[in-house]
Order: C-alpha cells, then sequence, then structure tokens
C-alpha cells in the first residue's frame, strides 16, 4: 500500500498501519535518559518506544505487568538505547522518590520526564463511591505531580547541559480532551484532567525562568485498553467517529510522536502549552452540520 494512500476507516474498527520500515522518528534525543510513567501498555509504551527511536535511554516505569514492562525493555534495547524497568506506584510518594533515585544513579541524570500513569474508574455521579473519586485523582493528579516534583528537583539541580540541550530538562503531563470537554458518568477523570491544565501551566510559568520547560499532551480517542470498549466493535466504532472529525481513532503512536517533538529542542520556545492530538474531537462536532 502506498505512504500517502488514506488509510481511514469511517465503517469499522481499522488495524493498527504496519509500522514504516524506516526509523520516522529524528534521532536527536542521545544522551537524554528519559523515564516514562505507565510505560508497560498502551500510550506509556508507545512513549517509551518512540523516545528511544530518537534515541533517549529509557526509564520503563509501571505498577504491574512486570513481563510486558521487560518486554518493552528490549524493545528498547533492540533500538540500541539502555533500558531500566522500575516498578513504583505513582501515587505513593516514597515509591516514586525511590524511582527517581534509582533512575538516577543507573543513568546518572534525566533529561525527559513524561508523567503518563492513569487510569479511569466510571460511575454516575451519585453513585460514585469515594474510593472511586480517589482512585483516579491519587494517580490521575497527585502521582503526576509526585513524579513532576522529583523532575524537577534533578532539572533544578542539573542545569542546562551545553551541547545536549537547550532546555535543562522537559516535563510533558498526559492530559485529556477532557481537561477541556465535560464527560457525564466520568466526572473523576475529567476534573483529575482539568486539575493536570492547571498544574502544568502553574509550574510551566514558575519554571520558565530555570529553562525548565513543562507542557501536556490532550489525546483524544486513542485505541488503547483503557477505552476498548468504545472502539472493538464496529457499532462502537461508528458511534466514536460521530465524535472525531478526522474519522479515525488515533494510534499510540499519534502520541509518542507529540511527545518525542514536545521533548525535543525543535518545540524549544513552547512552554505551557497543551497539544490537542486528537483528530478534531475538541472542535464541537456535532455544529459541523448546524448551529
Ligand atoms: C479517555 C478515553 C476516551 C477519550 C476520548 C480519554 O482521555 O481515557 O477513555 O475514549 O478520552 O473521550
Amino acid at each position: 500500500m502506498n505512504e500517502n494512500e488514506d488509510k481511514r476507516d469511517p465503517a469499522g474498527p481499522a488495524e493498527p498501519r504496519a509500522v514504516p520500515p524506516h526509523n520516522p522518528y529524528p534521532v536527536v534525543l542521545e544522551g537524554q535518559p528519559a523515564l516514562v510513567t505507565g510505560a508497560n501498555s498502551g500510550i506509556g509504551k508507545a512513549v517509551a518506544l518512540g523516545l528511544a527511536a530518537s534515541g533517549a535511554d529509557i526509564v520503563i516505569n509501571y505498577i504491574a505487568d512486570l513481563p510486558a514492562a521487560e518486554e518493552i525493555a528490549h524493545a528498547v534495547e533492540a533500538k540500541g538505547r539502555r533500558a531500566v524497568v522500575i516498578k513504583a506506584d505513582v501515587s505513593n510518594e516514597a515509591e516514586v522518590q525511590a524511582m527517581f533515585a534509582q533512575a538516577i544513579s543507573h543513568f546518572s541524570t534525566l533529561h525527559v520526564v513524561v508523567t503518563n500513569a492513569g487510569l479511569q474508574r466510571d460511575a454516575a455521579i451519585d453513585e460514585m463511591t469515594l474510593e472511586q473519586w480517589n482512585k483516579v485523582i491519587s494517580v490521575n493528579l497527585t502521582g503526576q505531580f509526585l513524579c513532576a516534583r522529583e523532575a524537577v528537583r534533578e532539572f533544578k539541580r542539573r542545569g542546562v547541559v551545553q551541547g545536549v540541550s537547550r532546555a535543562a530538562g522537559k516535563l510533558i503531563m498526559m492530559s485529556s480532551v477532557h481537561q477541556e470537554i465535560p464527560w457525564a458518568g466520568h466526572a473523576n477523570y475529567a476534573a483529575s484532567k482539568g486539575g493536570i491544565m492547571q498544574l502544568m501551566r502553574s509550574i510551566a510559568q514558575e519554571l520558565a525562568p530555570y529553562t525548565i520547560r513543562v507542557n501536556g499532551i490532550a489525546p483524544g480517542a486513542i485505541r488503547t485498553p483503557i477505552n476498548r470498549a468504545a472502539w472493538a466493535t464496529a457499532d462502537a466504532y461508528r458511534d466514536l467517529m460521530t465524535l472525531v472529525p478526522y474519522k479515525r481513532i488515533g494510534e499510540p503512536e499519534d502520541i509518542a510522536r507529540a511527545a518525542a517533538w514536545l521533548a525535543s529542542d525543535f518545540s524549544d520556545y513552547v512552554t505551557g502549552a497543551t497539544l490537542f492530538v486528537d483528530g478534531g474531537m475538541t472542535l464541537y462536532p456535532g455544529f459541523a452540520t448546524g448551529g
């Protein structure tokens, strides 16, 4: 199939596209170790591999499924980069601190940190338990705070390394289109991502004078286990496409490419921004034919 052919499939769940044989990433992150949380599956896995393809050595954080994390470490090594797998619950302060200490002693430093780990515990608001609320806020919001704090401590300690990167560090926080789009039945999740937006913007403002860049990525519907019900059947996929003007589901690699760009000096003047990677989901698709 020609690379430029339109592979969008409005009718049913298309298979993920074949990975092109050449490396589609510019190799611009050599000498810049990167830590990715929740890197054993979904978006985190793709981001870890994309940063490795860009030249970075990778810390693969996971909480469950060691074999999957190790498989990703092997894939990173197959790209000629070093990998270390570290288990930590991002919502646990002591575990996060131990993970950063281990990562920094292993690779000497970190230049890129992607706070990606996140989950959903969906419920109608009048049925949502405090446990469901707390779980989502503690992983999606507090977990990103804890990892961001450790990242910033290391970036400030080390500062800019001439010839490696123009910035003293790049922090990329995983948000969602639901930092903007309200989401009935998912109030805890939407609240966590709205929180990420202002956490990200506030620390971007605080850290710009230190040459530390902080940005967010807001994925739309991406083909991962978190939203399998939304794409796994032809009917579900058709319904999903009514929300996606670009008429295809996102692939984890769509997010990986955005992360690689935000991690690199190509985006050196970008801080405090949220990059929406959503096929137009935030463009009020219902207004395409009305209003
Ligand atoms: C959620 C997915 C959802 C997507 C678009 C993401 O942040 O985790 O479950 O499909 O937003 O609504």
